[in-house]
């Protein structure tokens, strides 16, 4: 992206007021946000923070770090470019064994989707990439011209909930018969060809939502990191998370609720068996961006944010 472009980029981080509320329990406390993007929520954080809190971002994509000044936040910051699957071992490399906070604001950031080479919208012309980190392997391309026409479909399927799966799934495999198809425009034309033109649009979304989810292993990842993060909380430390899709909610929400179920005193168990919840939730409903957030940021109409407390005294 030329500089120009960069300069006229401007990012509004979703929900901020909400997450800095709800997130922060101990002003000088150390705060792990797993998905930096281009600092919004860090920044925001920043601010209401004592200056001897710690702040750690972590970013799978190199060029959205690399877009942050260090100098706009006054506590410690440290950046590290991985996946937040590896967040047990970011804090095992910085000696930190527990955190205050965690924040996962899922899905990509606005830098990267406005850059046509990403080939993450279906809006613009670019190469079937998609990959969150350009180091990997896996690439929408591979995934387009290698995978099985059932499996295309299923992928379709499961992470886009495209009930036109199997249509699109045999017009891909149609259409790499005569070549290679390397370019967004020719997957947004499988598409095209496949569905209702009164749903184009919305197809088109959840097709480049589920090879963008494949890509980046993005249910898979979210469920370890879910895992891990609660574990590496103090007693009282939050975790809250964005989601923008249905799947991504629900595996949350799945996982809040699970965590935080007491689990009934049987007559004869013994002190070990009784399990004390290792959450308790903030939110039981998602919260969701007022009108005036939502007429402002578009991208914040689609987001549900989650928070959920390490309890005192839990057993792992
Ligand atoms: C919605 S953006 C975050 C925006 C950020 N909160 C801000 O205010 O600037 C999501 C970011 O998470 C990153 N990301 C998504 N999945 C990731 C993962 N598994 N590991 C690390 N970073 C990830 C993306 O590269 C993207 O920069």
């Amino acid at each position: 992206m030329s500089q120009s472009a960069q300069s006229q980029f401007r990012h509004t981080p979703v929900l901020v007021d909400e997450v800095c509320e709800l997130l922060i329990n101990d002003l000088s406390g150390i705060y792990v946000d797993g998905t930096f993007g281009l600092g919004g929520h860090t920044k925001a954080l920043s601010s209401r923070l004592n200056a001897d809190a710690i702040l750690i971002g972590i970013d799978q994509d190199q060029t959205a770090l690399n877009q942050f000044t260090p100098s706009l936040v006054q506590q410690p910051l440290h950046l590290v470019c991985t996946n937040f699957e590896n967040m047990d071992q970011v804090l095992v490399d910085l000696g930190i064994t527990k955190i205050h906070g965690i924040l996962l604001d899922l899905g990509l950031n606005s830098f990267s989707l406005d850059d046509p080479e990403r080939g993450f919208a279906f809006s613009l012309q670019g190469p079937l990439d998609m990959r969150f980190d350009r180091s990997n392997e896996l690439t929408a391309e591979i995934v387009v011209n290698n995978y099985s026409q059932e499996k295309l479909a299923e992928v379709i399927y499961r992470y886009g909930e495209e009930r036109n799966s199997r249509r699109i799934a045999r017009r891909i495999v149609q259409m790499r018969t005569e070549k290679r198809l390397t370019r967004s425009n020719e997957l947004k034309q499988a598409v095209i060809k496949s569905v209702d033109p009164r749903f184009r649009n919305k197809s088109l979304a959840r097709v480049f939502q589920a090879f963008r989810i494949e890509v980046n292993r993005e249910m898979e990842v979210l469920s370890t990191v879910l895992d891990s993060a609660i574990s590496l909380l103090v007693p009282g430390g939050r975790i809250a998370v964005i989601s923008y899709h249905s799947l991504e909610d629900r595996m949350v929400k799945l996982h809040f609720r699970n965590l935080s179920q007491d689990i009934p005193r049987q007559p004869g168990m013994t002190e070990d068996e009784i399990k004390i919840p290792l959450l308790k939730r903030i939110t039981t409903k998602p919260i969701i961006a007022d009108q005036a957030e939502a007429s402002i940021n578009p991208r914040a109409r689609s987001a549900k944010l989650r928070v959920a407390e390490r309890t005192d005294h839990a057993t792992e």
